[in-house]
């Protein structure tokens, strides 16, 4: 382009600027050369690049151009490692590079409203403190390379459930806290070149079509000046989007909308100035992808082994009983490796994020490897490829683990639960696995079961029967290694749960609206999704959110919380008191004490992945904002942290809180914009407002029996008044033919006077 985008958009027609507005095809944007406007290539996705073999078709059944498949969302999510996600994002902007794509169409992050999403793999989180961190981190990474991102699905897209004809039903304070809090946190400290709004409808309207949610919220409030484009066919009304802020209608070529835009121009029914705003922020994308340097990394750069490191960062151990891991080859000699996921790993989930990968590596391949001569490993299929049960498989099984001296079990989800476009039906293990884990366990203390799924699992029915559990998610390509790994201690644990794991899926707090009925889905639970509703039921879940073990131990102590000006500082120290080098993820997590509207125990709002030796030791210092105290207040319609004490929570998951400190965190109020119905407690609270009153009360107790005074008691029992009806209980021999309204009416205007002096 040697144009700037202001210059070319003077020189464009009207039917140019129209068809500009959607793609070419199904993977790129338009070109037009009489004015050398390149044409933008992007494609998915989340893990990994999914670039198809033609730019005519989806390609989602078919094996895509190989490239370096990644830990899925949901895995790499438990790492809460933003530096990997970093690293990761630079790895995947070279990897683009390398492919010619210009945009990436990730990450996903949306919230993980239910454990039967059927693409919560792709996505980070139940939490949007830490999908918001490793987002922004990711698309750092990958727009560090000159390669744009795309954010999605904005928003409420949380289910796949008849998702394109249903309204996720939310208020605007669970939408603010929960909903949108990872996609604005991105949007601010990352900047993505693109948004892709999402496939439903928010509160009554389609998002690729929603004023609120596009122009009033991402575009004014938080400043977004980035492409939006719809998800694959997301758009409805056009004109109506176009209006609304959807610059970008994918796929291409939608000839009929470009002259539907061209129309509504001309009949005046769409201005040409809001058609040039979508038009000029296409042309920007297009100046920053053509600034993308030519190819710079050697053709065989060794993204493989990043994909193992990744995956080692991901997998969770949740369980270890009497130190059964890492296995050790002076008290495990032989080890009977049993079920198909250990020759057939279940490395990611179906649908558009699918990669085809360079290479994958096989946990029994591995396991044999690093086992050596020290120890002889046996394999046997456990369960069948289909949901049958096989008593001769668990037979088979049962021998081999008794004659072993450690069985490794590999289980999980069934490769077809998971999937875009259809939510899982349950999450619980297939029968055929269950009972193998039940028979195995039965005769091999030395039990080990590794799972693989890309949301929450329940294990209630076997896991009680065993010393341990390794949850790999799907991993990646570099998974089989990573397990190994694990499971021999080369690697230390130090993955963390990114969602809480239920004992029975009926204790998730959406379980009563899974599924819009009749196009609606109402999100009744509100701010109490994960571990805010287990926190606040008092419900003991399987395993929490920010669980996970390490083969190492950590000590926190010396906790110093102060508040300067505008920022909160907290430090403590981290001890490695164990016998290995390890990784602790550090939560912090903000319990407001005194706050009237009601809101989580407690909630996550920093965090960090620290490595210490053994005996080593590090300061961690954290610096909380106004805004990490703060909830969305609906009335004023902006975030407001109360004036208050605060409890600041440290620690290694959510239900493991190692060292709390206190504080009273004052960040200035605004003033009251009082109203006919402010209640007495709002006009105490104000120091102007409270001096104005007492002058107003005395006057009136010099004309009533009753007397008002504002002492303990009466404010105490009077407090939830509107001040007009403490005016009408008693004053009404003084007021005599003022009504309440005017004597409020006047009140609220002496209390500006006062204020403007
Ligand atoms: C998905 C998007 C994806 C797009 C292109 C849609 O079905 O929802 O996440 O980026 O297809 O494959």
């Amino acid at each position: 382009m040697n144009k700037s985008p202001d210059e070319l958009l003077k020189e464009l027609t009207l039917t140019e600027k129209a068809s500009l507005c959607a793609g070419l095809n199904m993977w790129m944007t338009k070109g037009i050369e009489r004015l050398n406007i390149p044409p933008v290539h992007m494609y998915d996705g989340t893990n990994g690049i999914r670039k198809t073999n033609s730019n005519e078709e989806m390609g989602i059944t078919t094996e895509n151009v190989p490239a370096t498949c990644y830990p899925t969302g949901s895995a790499i999510g438990s790492s809460w490692n933003t530096a990997l996600l970093h690293e990761v994002g630079v790895a995947l902007g070279q990897e683009s590079k390398t492919m010619e794509v210009e945009l990436l169409l990730g990450p996903g992050v949306n919230m993980k409203r239910t454990p039967l999403g059927g693409r919560n793999f792709e996505y980070y989180s139940e939490d949007p403190c830490l999908t918001g961190e490793l987002g922004a981190a990711f698309i750092n990474g990958i727009q560090s390379e000159g390669v744009g991102a795309s954010v999605k699905h904005f928003a409420g897209n949380n289910q796949e459930f008849e998702k394109m004809v249903t309204s996720s039903e939310i208020d605007e304070r669970t939408l603010r806290e929960i909903y949108l809090s990872a996609f604005e946190r991105i949007i601010k400290k990352s900047d993505p070149w693109t948004v892709m709004c999402s496939y439903n409808l928010l509160n009554g309207t389609y998002t690729s079509e929603n004023e609120h949610l596009l122009n009033d919220i991402l575009r004014e409030e938080w400043g977004y000046d980035g492409v939006v484009l719809s998800d694959w066919t997301a758009v409805n009304d056009r004109i109506r989007g176009l209006k609304a802020g959807l610059d970008l209608e994918m796929p291409g070529p939608a000839h009929y909308n470009a002259k539907a835009i061209v129309e509504a121009v001309q009949e005046g029914k769409l201005s040409e100035e809001q058609l040039d705003k979508s038009v000029s922020r296409i042309l920007k994308l297009v100046e920053r992808v053509t600034g993308n340097k030519a190819a710079d990394r050697e053709a065989n750069a060794d993204y493989h082994t990043l994909a193992r490191k990744a995956a080692a960062e991901s997998i969770v151990l949740l369980k270890n009983d009497n130190a059964v891991l890492p296995l050790r080859p002076e008290t495990a000699s032989s080890i009977a490796v049993i079920g198909r996921f250990a020759v057939k790993p279940r490395i990611q989930g179906a649908g558009s994020a699918k990669v085809t990968p360079t290479r994958v590596d096989i946990p029994l391949d591995e396991i044999k490897e690093m086992a050596g001569t020290l120890a002889t490993v046996n394999y046997t299929a456990g369960y069948p490829e289909d949901d049958s049960v096989n008593e001769d498989l668990i037979k088979e099984s049962v021998t081999l683990a008794r004659n072993a001296d450690v069985a490794v079990l590999f289980v999980g989800q069934p490769e077809y639960a998971e999937s875009e476009m259809h939510d899982l039906k349950d999450i619980e293990l297939p029968e055929h696995q269950v009972k193998l884990i039940q028979a195995v366990a039965a005769v091999q203390p030395k039990c080990i079961v590794v799972t693989s799924s890309g949301s929450a699992l329940v294990m209630r029915p076997w896991v009680q029967h065993v010393p341990a559990v390794i949850h790999s998610w799907l991993s990646g390509q570099g998974m089989g290694r990573a397990i190994a790994e694990v499971l021999f201690g080369y690697t230390n644990p130090s993955g963390k749960l990114s969602e809480t794991f239920p004992v029975k899926l009926s204790d998730n707090p959406s379980h009563m609206r899974i599924r819009g009925e009749n196009g609606k889905l109402y999100y009744r639970e509100g701010l109490f999704v994960g571990y805010r509703y287990y926190d606040r039921k008092e419900l003991a879940p399987q395993f929490p959110f920010g669980h996970g073990l390490s083969y190492t131990t950590f000590a926190y102590t010396d906790l110093e919380v102060v508040q300067h000006g505008t920022c909160v500082k907290v430090s403590f120290q981290l001890a490695n008191t164990g016998k290995r080098r390890g990784k602790e993820v550090v939560q912090l997590y903000v319990h407001d004490e005194e706050c009237k509207w009601t809101r989580p125990e407690k909630e996550l709002k920093a965090f960090a992945k620290v490595e210490l030796d053994p005996g080593e030791k590090q300061t961690i210092v954290f610096e909380l904002e106004e805004r990490d105290f703060s909830y969305f207040n609906t009335k004023y319609n902006r975030w407001v942290a109360d004036t208050g004490y605060f409890q600041i929570l440290l620690g290694s998951s959510s239900k493991d809180i190692r060292i709390t400190g206190r504080l009273h965190c004052d960040f200035g109020k605004e003033e009251i914009t009082f109203h006919k119905f402010s209640l007495l407690s709002e006009w105490v609270s104000d120091p102007a407002a409270k001096a104005v009153l007492e002058e107003c009360l005395n006057e009136m107790n010099e004309h009533v029996i009753d007397k008002v005074f504002l002492n303990e008691e009466f404010i105490g029992f009077w407090e939830d008044f509107p001040m007009v009806k403490v005016f009408q209980m008693f004053g009404q021999t003084w007021m005599n033919e003022r009504s309440p309204d005017e004597v409020i009416q006047e009140l609220i205007e002496r209390v500006e006077r006062v204020r403007n002096n």
